[in-house]
């Protein structure tokens, strides 16, 4: 199989538990530990930013997803880029760069304006991803500073973008119970 030979799809329902049969491969049993976890739990990835590659033989051999955060206390809209993986028999032939040029080509035509991810640089940078200035960004558990990458879509889209980063959901909570420690008891 070389890059011209794969096809790249979105992402149905039904293809759910087989992706995630292929993120236990790559990653292990343990994945759902790691912090860009908390990012995604009691979410949905991004509709229309999930994409795989089928081999009719092999079978699925690559998959990749964006999820949507909040960041600082603006909740200014970014995206989690990830997880993205590709078969261990399968991998060196272009399926996860193509990927993800799919995603950040189609989540730059859908408006999206930075993308983040946890993971390693000398692979990232091949599409642009740098180092996160340190302390810029919080990411609610341990992150290695040197695997917190971010890619503007828009230039300059970062340098506004401070604080703490939460998925929807948890943003909206913690915007609810500061709001509420901020209120002033009636009576
Ligand atoms: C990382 C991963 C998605 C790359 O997919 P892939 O289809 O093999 O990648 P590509 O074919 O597009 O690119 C291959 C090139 O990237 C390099 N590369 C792959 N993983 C790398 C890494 N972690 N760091 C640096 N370079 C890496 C390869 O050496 C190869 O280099 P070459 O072009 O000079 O030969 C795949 O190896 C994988 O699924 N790994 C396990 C899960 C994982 O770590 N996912 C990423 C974190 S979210």
């Amino acid at each position: 199989m070389d890059s011209d030979s794969f096809e790249i799809l979105p992402v149905s329902h039904g293809d759910q538990a087989e992706i995630e049969d292929l993120l236990d491969l790559s990653f292990g049993l343990g994945r759902r530990v790691k912090t860009s976890y908390r990012l995604r739990e009691g979410q949905i990835a991004v509709d229309g930013l999930s994409f795989l590659v089928r081999d009719s033989a092999l079978g699925l051999i690559g998959a990749i997803s964006f999820w949507n955060l909040c960041i600082g206390h603006e909740g200014v809209p970014a995206l989690l880029l990830g997880p993205l993986a590709v078969h261990p028999d399968l991998q060196g032939r272009g399926v996860g760069r193509a990927l993800m040029t799919r995603g950040l080509d189609k989540a730059r035509e859908l408006g999206h304006q930075l993308v983040i991810l946890v993971g390693d640089r000398p692979y990232y940078s091949r599409v642009g991803f740098d180092i996160v200035p340190d302390g810029q960004l919080l990411m609610p558990g341990p992150v290695d500073p040197r695997r917190l990458l971010y890619l503007e879509l828009t230039p300059g889209a970062l340098a506004h973008v401070h604080g703490q980063v939460l998925s929807p959901g948890r943003y909206r909570e913690s915007t609810a119970e500061r709001l509420s420690a901020l209120a002033v008891p009636h009576g």
